[in-house]
C-alpha cells in the first residue's frame, strides 16, 4: 500500500512544481535565436514609436471621449450596472448597497480632460514596469513572457489567455467602431450601405435585426493579408497611416478650436472625483496599446534601447493629443449632448457638422480617424499573433499557433486564426460591452507585470537592465493603485464576464495546456 501512495504524492508534487515552474531568461533568449523559430530584425526606434501611436489611436479617442463626458444611463436600475467602486464604499460606510447608483456611471463632463491626465499617469508607470522587462527580456510574448519568466507556468497561462482580451477583444470594438465611421463617410460620399449589412446583430441586450456587420469584418481580413506578407510592409504601411492620423487631429484641433464656447466648461467637474474616475475607466481603452511595442522585441535590432524609448515616447505624444481633443470638444458642446444618438455614435463628426464646419474639413478628419483605427488594428492583430505564437512555442497552444511561414518567415497561422477570432465577433457585437472587457484584462495584466518588476528586483537583483524604472517598490505599487482604482471604475457586469473569461481559461489550461506545457513533458522523460 506504500508505494501507490508514496508515487501520488511524487505526482502531486510535481504537479504542484509544475504550475509554479518559471523558464530561465538565459534560455528564453536563446531559444528565440534557433534558426527555425528566428523572426527577421527590421525594427528601429522610431519604427516602434509609430507601431506604439499606431496602437494607442485607435476609435477609444473618436468615439469614447463623448460618452463616458456624458455619462451613462440605464432605464432599468440593477446591480449589474453599478459601479464596483460605488458598492465598495456604500459597503463600507453603510453595510448594504443602498445608495448605490444603480442606473449607470455618473458623467464626467469636461473634467474628462483630468480622466485621460490621470490613465496617462497610470499607464507610465506601467509602461516604465513594462520597460524594465521588456529590455531585460527582450522576447516575443510581452507580459505573458515575462510572467513566464517571474511567476510561473500558471500565471503566465493566465496572462496570455488575459492578453486575448486586450488585443483581440479590443480589435472587435476598433473594428466595430470601423465599421460606423466607414459607414458614415461613405453616405457623405453618396454611397449607402444598407444597416442590415453594417451594423451590430446583438446590442444592449437585444437583437438589432441587422444580419452581420461586414466592413467590419472586412477590414481585419485585409489587414490579415497584410500582416501575413511580413512585418516589413506592414510596418512601414504604419508609419504613413500614424502620420495621417496625427495630421486629422491636428486639424480637428484648429477647425474646432475655432468652434469654442468657453459657457461649455462649465460645470467643469458634474460629479467631481467619481465622474474622473469613472470616466478615466472608459477612457484607459484609448491608451490600451503601448505596452504591445514589447511584443516586437524579436524583431527590433536593440531592444535593450529601443523598447523603452518606443513605449514612453508613444505615450506621450498620445497624452497630448488627447488632452486637446478632450478639451476642443467639450468646449465645442455641452456634455450633455454626447449621451445618446449620433452624438454617442460619432462625437467628433457630429460636433463638426452641428456647428457648421467645412465639409471639407469634416472628410479630412474623418478619413484620418479611419486611418486611425486601421494602424490600430494592425498593431494588436499582429500582437494577437505573436503572443500565441509565443504560448505555442512553450507547448501551451498547439504547434500550428508557432508556425512560421517558410517565405515570408511570419506566424502565417496564428496571424490567420486572429483574424477569425475578432472578424467573426466583430460583424455581431456591439463596441461597449467589447471595450469595457478589454479594459479589465488590460488593467489585469499591467497590475501583474508591475509586481512581476518588484518580484525579479528581489530574485534576480544581478541581471542586467538595459533600462530601470526608478524608485522600485514604489513606482510599481503606484501603477498597481493607480490600475485597481481604474479596475474599480468599472461596473459589475464587466467584472462578472471578467471572472467568467478567467475561468475558461483555467479549464483549458488543466486539460490541455498543462499536459502539453514543456515542463510536463520534461517531467514526463525524467
Ligand atoms: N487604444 C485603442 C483605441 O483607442 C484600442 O481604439
Amino acid at each position: 500500500m506504500a508505494q501507490p501512495t508514496q508515487n501520488s504524492a511524487n505526482k502531486m508534487t510535481r504537479a504542484g512544481s509544475q504550475l509554479l515552474a518559471r523558464k530561465s531568461i538565459d534560455r528564453l533568449i536563446a531559444e528565440a535565436d534557433e534558426p527555425e523559430h528566428r523572426l527577421k530584425k527590421t525594427l528601429g526606434p522610431w519604427s516602434l514609436t509609430a507601431l506604439g501611436i499606431g496602437a494607442i489611436i485607435g476609435s477609444g479617442i473618436f468615439v469614447l471621449t463623448g460618452t463616458a463626458a456624458a455619462g451613462e444611463h440605464f432605464e432599468a436600475p440593477s446591480i449589474l450596472h453599478a459601479q464596483v467602486l460605488d458598492l465598495l464604499v456604500n459597503l463600507i460606510r453603510n453595510g448594504n448597497s443602498a445608495g448605490v447608483l444603480m442606473h449607470g456611471r455618473p458623467p464626467a463632463g469636461p473634467s474628462i480632460a483630468l480622466s485621460f491626465i490621470l490613465v496617462a499617469i497610470a499607464c507610465a508607470f506601467a509602461g516604465l514596469c513594462y520597460a524594465e522587462l521588456a529590455s531585460m527580456i527582450p522576447i516575443a510574448g510581452s507580459a505573458y513572457t515575462y510572467s513566464y519568466a517571474t511567476l510561473g507556468e500558471i500565471f503566465a497561462w493566465i496572462i496570455g489567455w488575459d492578453l486575448i482580451l486586450e488585443y483581440a477583444v479590443s480589435n472587435v470594438a476598433v473594428a466595430v467602431g470601423f465599421s460606423g465611421y466607414a459607414k458614415a463617410q461613405l453616405a457623405a460620399f453618396g454611397l449607402v450601405i444598407s444597416d442590415k449589412w453594417a451594423s451590430p446583430v446583438w446590442s444592449g441586450g437585444q437583437w438589432t435585426g441587422a444580419y452581420f456587420n461586414l466592413p467590419a469584418f472586412l477590414i481585419v481580413f485585409i489587414l490579415t493579408l497584410l500582416l501575413v506578407r511580413g512585418v516589413r510592409e506592414s510596418a512601414g504601411a504604419n508609419n504613413v497611416m500614424v502620420i495621417i492620423k496625427i495630421g486629422a487631429i491636428l486639424t480637428f484641433l484648429v477647425v474646432g478650436g475655432m468652434l469654442i464656447n468657453p459657457a461649455n466648461w462649465k460645470p467643469f467637474a458634474p460629479s467631481g472625483f467619481a465622474g474622473v474616475v469613472t470616466g478615466g475607466a472608459i477612457v484607459f481603452f484609448t491608451y490600451i496599446g503601448f505596452d504591445s511595442v514589447s511584443t516586437a522585441a524579436e524583431e527590433c535590432h536593440s531592444p535593450q534601447k529601443d523598447l523603452p524609448f518606443g513605449i514612453i515616447a508613444s505615450l506621450i505624444v498620445c497624452t497630448i493629443l488627447y488632452v486637446g481633443v478632450a478639451v476642443v470638444l467639450l468646449g465645442m458642446m455641452k456634455y450633455t449632448t454626447f449621451a445618446s444618438g449620433k452624438a454617442a455614435e460619432a462625437p467628433v463628426a457630429y460636433a463638426l457638422q452641428y456647428l457648421g464646419a467645412r465639409p471639407v474639413f469634416r472628410s479630412i478628419i474623418v478619413l484620418g480617424a479611419l486611418m486611425g483605427m486601421i494602424s490600430s488594428l494592425l498593431v494588436f492583430q499582429y500582437g494577437q499573433a505573436r503572443i500565441w505564437y509565443a504560448m505555442s512555442r512553450d507547448g501551451l497552444l498547439p504547434k500550428l499557433f508557432s508556425a512560421v511561414h517558410p517565405k515570408f518567415k511570419t506566424p502565417h497561422w496564428s496571424t490567420w486564426i486572429a483574424c477569425l477570432a475578432v472578424g467573426l465577433p466583430a460583424g455581431f457585437v456591439d463596441i461597449g460591452d467589447a471595450a469595457d472587457l478589454s479594459n479589465i484584462g488590460t488593467l489585469f495584466a499591467f497590475v501583474l507585470v508591475a509586481l512581476g518588476v518588484i518580484f525579479l528586483r528581489r530574485t534576480q537583483p544581478d541581471r542586467p537592465r538595459s533600462f530601470k524604472v526608478p524608485f522600485v517598490p514604489w513606482f510599481p505599487l503606484m501603477a498597481v493603485i493607480l490600475c485597481g482604482g481604474l479596475m474599480l471604475g468599472l461596473i459589475v457586469i464587466t467584472w462578472l464576464r471578467f471572472f467568467g473569461w478567467l475561468a475558461i481559461g483555467l479549464v483549458i489550461y488543466f486539460a490541455y495546456s498543462r499536459k502539453h506545457s514543456e515542463f510536463a513533458r520534461k517531467a514526463i522523460s525524467n
